[in-house]
């Protein structure tokens, strides 16, 4: 933040956020729309490999059980308590959308259903494989839920900014951990929930691009406000910092796949760089970005060469 007084999070959109919502709500239905024509249905059932079950009261969980490498749990430990944290995510969306029935509601409840087939599907994963602890599974899903999600979005322009960038960083650390694993029921049931995540960062990418004709010097300096404050959403897990440590040394998710593959396609798609007529302090935040993603590729660069000469452990062998 700069000098200005911290906005407080808001419970409901501003006058100006409800504005814009409504000028952007025939696109809203649009999109909506679109997703529920190419979204395909699913069930978890049918990724879950039930004859390798036993009762866990006559053949308790033991520490030799899973087959899975220490950083593919990691990753899917991670991912999971991600998903689980939902109810917080609903909470935050249905706040920056506003109450009613339009468009925008009819999303929130649409995307909600959605995402809660990953936890269902990786829970059941993980439990039925042994692949986890499921006591400590357990126990880290009420840790994480108790001590919930915020993400203080003072405009509906930085929050759809934010989830459209998580959205896609989901789909590909989802993608990574299924490669990663080695274990094909674990890459099929990444590939289909990747899939969801695919779409989502759709919804909200286009959303957005909507939003950046409509007010684009506000649109990019929110943009690049996010992508400087971009923080995963299981930043407040329990040894956070030291798990996405092990991610990234595994090459599931580090700082190359997170400008390549997630800031760069986006703000490329939105045209972030080729936009005329901005205000002076649009122009100055695209200046910022153009020093943060320059950043970021030093810095990435710095740690493929740290990895490359560690020489050590497994990571992801990445396509192109
Ligand atoms: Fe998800
Ligand atoms: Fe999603």
């Amino acid at each position: 933040m700069t000098d200005d007084v911290m906005p407080l999070p808001t419970a409901v959109p501003s006058d100006d956020d409800r504005e814009l919502l409504h000028e952007l709500e025939p696109e809203a239905a649009r999109l909506y729309d679109r997703h529920a024509k190419v979204a395909q249905e699913w069930f978890p059932h049918d990724y879950i490999p039930y004859a390798v079950g036993r009762d866990f009261d006559k053949d308790p969980w033991t520490p030799d059980q899973p087959r899975l490498t220490g950083v593919a749990q990691t990753a899917f430990e991670i991912g999971l308590l991600t998903e689980d944290n939902l109810p917080s995510y609903h909470r935050l969306i249905h706040g920056m959308f506003g109450k009613g029935d339009g468009p925008w509601i009819s999303w929130v409840g649409r995307w909600t259903a959605e995402e809660g087939r990953h936890a269902i599907v990786l829970r059941d994963y993980l439990t039925v494989t042994r692949n986890i602890d499921p006591i400590a599974l357990e126990r880290g899903r009420m840790t994480q839920l108790q001590q919930g999600y915020d993400h203080d979005a003072p405009s509906t322009l930085r929050g759809l900014a934010y989830v459209a960038f998580q959205e896609l960083a989901t789909r590909i650390s989802h993608r990574n951990t299924g490669r990663y694993s080695e274990d094909p029921v674990a890459d099929k049931i990444m590939i289909r929930i990747a899939a969801d995540e695919n779409l989502h960062m759709v919804f909200y990418r286009d959303i957005l691009a909507a939003a950046i004709k409509v007010q684009p010097s506000q649109a990019v300096r929110a943009i690049v406000d996010e992508v400087l404050a971009f923080e995963m959403p299981g930043a407040g897990i329990p040894g956070f910092l030291r798990k996405a440590a092990a991610i990234a040394k595994a090459g599931i998710y580090d700082l190359r796949v997170h400008r390549d593959e997630v800031l760069l396609p986006i703000l490329q798609h939105w045209r972030i760089f080729d936009l005329t007529g901005l205000d002076a302090a649009a122009e100055e935040a695209r200046r910022q970005l153009a020093e943060h993603l320059e950043k970021l590729d030093v810095a990435a660069k710095r740690f493929e060469e740290k990895m490359a000469r560690a020489n050590g452990g497994s990571r992801l062998v990445r396509a192109g």
